[in-house]
């Protein structure tokens, strides 16, 4: 197995992010969100207040635009949101509901992908996740009122995904989320095209967690935690390759963007890593090889922006000193892609 300089996602630390540094992000909008979870991500007051309620007790009436087609906020929640960065937001650690996450090597915060389904769709709208571990996009789909369809190869954090929108999301029949086990290169082609209004996801970072132990993966096997997705051949994380790897991703990628509605969105959230000594851009090559891939004849996908996800809280290690730079990878990159009409 090859050796990689320690190096995490979004979890990294447990329970990842920061509530000091989410204190100053603007909330999306949290249409049908059961109160009860609200309180997980802010308190009510201002925004989320005149949202939920429709009241203004300090601000004037919300108004969104009718010509908004993308999303359903108003202007002054939307502006915040074209920022090119955000601070990683996590639940902390003693929170109840970390409890199905913490059992998954790498999943994404809820709370980070609630802020993209809140600005990339509207209430009602489907959203896909084709590497959807243990379902942190449904639940945010749940909680804002979206349809989500979600692919898993494993059938452990399938099942732990349908166990979190019961337990967390509070659903009682999971209609709206169709979670479907399988491999995604399969599955995909099995999709409606033009059917989803966004794509977002966290694919696996290469066979990175497949690492020589470090301090973090030894507390997880000490804890009697998986510190990998599976054993199974087909997962694109056990891929010994790296250049075989982005071709598979990539060909998932593409095979989302035909299943996404024309001119929708997909974001892509990934991160840059260390093998040995060789740093791979990871977030680089997925756009050289994504921006303006052709869909079939007659669209492409077109990168529209690249927001930085800072993971600020994460603690320091020493890699290099006192010798070399090595870097603390603290941040994520969301890519954001848009299907376009090809020109004819
Ligand atoms: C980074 S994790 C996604 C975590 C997810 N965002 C969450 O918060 O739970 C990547 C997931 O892709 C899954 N996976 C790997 N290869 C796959 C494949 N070929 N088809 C579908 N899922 C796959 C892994 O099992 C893993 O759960």
């Amino acid at each position: 197995m090859p050796t990689y300089i320690p190096h995490s996602r979004t979890d990294g630390e447990e329970n990842r992010g920061s509530r000091d540094s989410a204190a100053s992000i603007p909330i999306p909008l949290m249409h049908n969100m059961p109160m009860g979870q609200l309180d997980l991500i802010a308190p009510v007051t201002g925004d989320v207040e005149v949202a939920l309620t429709g009241k203004a007790s300090d601000k004037a009436t919300r108004h969104v635009d009718g010509r908004n087609t993308l999303n359903d906020l108003a202007g002054h929640e939307w502006l915040p949101e074209t920022k090119s960065f955000f601070f990683q937001k996590g639940l902390g650690a003693d929170h109840a509901h970390t409890e199905i996450e913490r059992q998954h090597p790498a999943p994404f915060s809820f709370q980070d992908i609630a802020r993209l389904v809140g600005f990339f769709t509207k209430s009602g709208h489907t959203v896909l996740d084709p590497f959807a571990g243990v379902g942190s996009t449904a639940k945010a789909c749940a909680l804002l009122g979206r349809k989500s369809i979600g692919i898993e190869l494993s059938k452990r954090w399938h099942e732990l995904s349908q166990q979190r929108l019961r337990v967390e999301a509070g659903l009682p029949r999971l209609d709206a989320h169709r979670l479907i086990l399988g491999d995604a290169r399969v599955v995909m082609p099995t999709l409606r095209p033009n059917s989803v209004d966004f794509v977002v996801t966290s694919p696996p970072y290469w066979a990175i967690l497949n690492k020589k132990p470090d301090h973090k993966s030894l507390e997880r096997v000490r804890r009697e935690l998986a510190t990998t997705y599976s054993t199974d051949k087909r997962d694109l994380g056990n891929m010994t390759d790296y250049g075989a790897f982005v071709d598979e991703l990539v060909g998932v990628f593409l095979a989302c963007g035909r299943v996404l509605k024309s001119k929708r969105y997909m974001a892509i959230i990934v991160s840059d890593f260390r093998h040995g000594t060789e740093y791979y851009s990871f977030h680089s090559d997925l756009i050289q090889r994504l921006k303006g891939a052709p869909i079939r004849r007659n669209s492409r996908l077109e990168l529209q922006g690249v927001k930085v996800l800072l993971q600020n809280h994460k603690s320091l290690k020493p890699y290099g000193y006192p010798f070399a730079y090595v870097e603390n990878v603290h941040h994520q990159y969301i890519l954001i892609f848009r299907k376009q009409a090809s020109a004819a």
